[in-house]
């Protein structure tokens, strides 16, 4: 079985009843990335794999610690799955920051931040996808969670710290995809 359909398949088992519109906005998170993924060379797949698993910490048995992308990476982690799709998991959307807020600084740096491009269309394909699977640009996305939350809600202010690196993400992001449509 290729990577991404056992990517798909161990999602749906923990999202698509359990947290329906979560699984939603994965699927479509995935088919963002896909979209990415030719920025990616060889690692195409592991891009797809890993927007595929990047929530599964929302599934409610795997949740340990309450930060989603820690608890996800963990759990893939224990099943032996791929270690960098495991570390892009835990890094996905600036979770270290979310971690270091909740008082798991040490936990999620057991877990590297690849910083490479696919690590960064990750992002992207996670911060231009909304709630239910609808394609946004990614400064509503940011308003919208924002607006969610409330200002002073610890998410939002995880977003304010965070903005510069999930800014850099996807301008990196979009300059690669241009670039290719250049050639
Ligand atoms: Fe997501």
């Amino acid at each position: 079985m290729d990577v991404v359909t056992w990517a798909r398949e161990l999602a749906a088992v923990h999202l698509a009843d359990a947290v329906p519109r979560r699984w939603r906005h994965v699927q479509a998170v995935a088919d963002q990335a896909e979209r990415a993924s030719r920025a990616c060379g060889p690692d195409a797949d592991l891009l797809v794999a890993a927007a595929l698993l990047h929530d599964v910490g929302y599934a409610p048995p795997l949740v340990s610690t309450g930060v989603h992308a820690l608890d996800g990476a963990r759990y893939l982690r224990s099943i032996d799955v791929d270690e960098r799709l495991c570390c892009l998991v835990a890094h996905h959307s600036a979770a270290a920051t979310d971690a270091e807020l909740a008082g798991l600084a040490a936990e999620i740096a057991e877990f590297e931040d690849e910083q490479t491009p696919v690590r960064d269309a990750l992002w992207w394909a996670d911060m231009t996808v909304g709630p239910d699977g609808e394609v946004v640009a990614f400064p509503d996305r940011m308003a919208e969670v924002r607006a969610r939350y409330g200002p002073d809600h610890p998410v939002s202010r995880a977003l304010d710290k965070s903005m510069p690196e999930r800014e850099a993400a996807v301008q990196r992001t979009e300059a690669r995809l241009r670039a290719l449509d250049q050639v």
